[in-house]
């Protein structure tokens, strides 16, 4: 007789349209923290939080073959204009198509909620960020972005 039930089978197959579980808050911290992503001002506990507290469909999370994360991105749609953030890969798995993949499935998202224009922000002085986001289909909206804290994460 053959065992069939032996192989190992992650919960989700890669690649990323899982949203995010509670337990792994801490390991896509750690992510966010590894590419940079984390500010002292942005609380990320308060980040996933108010996230989970809105529409937790849209913090998609992308885990290898043991189902641990490796890439992240959190949509947000106000009704007029639908936003990235968070979008992140693992260093290790970068150049294979993941970023693409959560930024389509992103878009997928957002279409079905009747979202006209996907934005994003590019902190300044990342030139090679900007031209990967232009392959993908991104153009300058030739816009200064402005904004004004409401509440204090320090
Ligand atoms: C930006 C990031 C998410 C890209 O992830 P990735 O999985 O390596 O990207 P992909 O493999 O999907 O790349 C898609 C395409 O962009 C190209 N590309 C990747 N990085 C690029 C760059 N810096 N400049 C130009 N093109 C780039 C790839 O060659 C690929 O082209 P192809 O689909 O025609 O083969 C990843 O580099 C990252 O996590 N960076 C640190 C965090 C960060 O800065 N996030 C953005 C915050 S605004």
């Amino acid at each position: 007789m053959v065992a069939l039930a032996t192989a190992f089978r992650p919960r989700r197959p890669f690649f990323a349209h899982s949203p995010f579980r509670r337990e792994e808050r801490d390991a896509v911290i750690a992510l966010w923290q590894r590419c940079e992503l984390t500010r002292p001002w942005n609380d990320p506990v308060r980040d996933i939080e108010r996230k989970l507290s809105e529409d937790p469909a849209l913090l998609l999370i992308g885990a290898d073959e043991l189902d641990r994360p490796i890439a992240s991105a959190m949509v947000g749609y106000d009704g007029h204009r639908g936003w990235l953030y968070y979008l992140a890969v693992d260093t290790q798995w970068r150049g294979r198509g993941y970023g693409r993949a959560l930024v389509e499935r992103a878009e997928t998202l957002l279409i079905e909620r009747g979202c006209p224009k996907l934005m994003l922000m590019v902190r300044q002085g990342q030139p090679s960020l900007e031209r990967y986001y232009h392959q993908l289909g991104f153009s300058d909206s030739e816009t200064v972005t402005l904004g004004k804290r409401l509440i204090r994460d320090e």
